[in-house]
């Protein structure tokens, strides 16, 4: 993994911005990874279609934790109909760093929870969610354990 990129998502993790929950969000959406049981959830205040206030929470790698403080960065001030345009992709290029396919549930389940909350068109499903197995779970973790992120 880049070394600037490594860098730069552990500085997301250590110092997650947006980090916590709001009193009484318009709306709220939480899940959790499938592979390891980690979860993010969500806050979002909206004003006239547009994001006011955002806030995450969860427990996770620093992967999952890091995507979704950027996501948040991303999306402050934002319209409804931008959020539901974000693509797994624009994700992925956020993190700039190439990742697996058992970890692209890591980076990938901030914008889930966005989309489950907003009735966005991601809902996590990718085309090899028939393989959840323990196999792709071991396959998660052991990436996890040995990049350190
Ligand atoms: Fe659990 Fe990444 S979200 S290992």
């Amino acid at each position: 993994m880049d070394d600037l990129y490594r860098q730069y998502i552990l500085d997301h993790y250590r110092e997650p911005r947006n980090h916590g929950s709001l009193e009484q969000p318009d709306i709220h959406a939480a899940d959790t990874n499938p592979l390891c049981g980690d979860r993010i959830a969500i806050d979002l205040n909206v004003r006239d279609g547009r994001v006011t206030e955002v806030r995450f929470n969860g427990r996770g790698c620093a992967i999952s934790q890091a995507s979704a403080s950027m996501l948040t960065e991303k999306i402050e001030d934002a319209t409804l109909d931008e959020l539901r345009a974000l693509t797994p992709q624009d994700v992925l290029d956020m993190l700039g760093v190439e990742i697996g396919p058992a970890r692209q549930r890591c980076a990938l389940l901030s914008l889930r929870v966005l989309h489950q909350g907003i009735g966005g068109p991601y809902t996590g499903r990718m085309d090899d969610d028939d393989d959840l197995d323990d196999e792709a779970a071991a396959q998660a973790l052991k990436e996890r354990d040995s990049s350190g992120v």
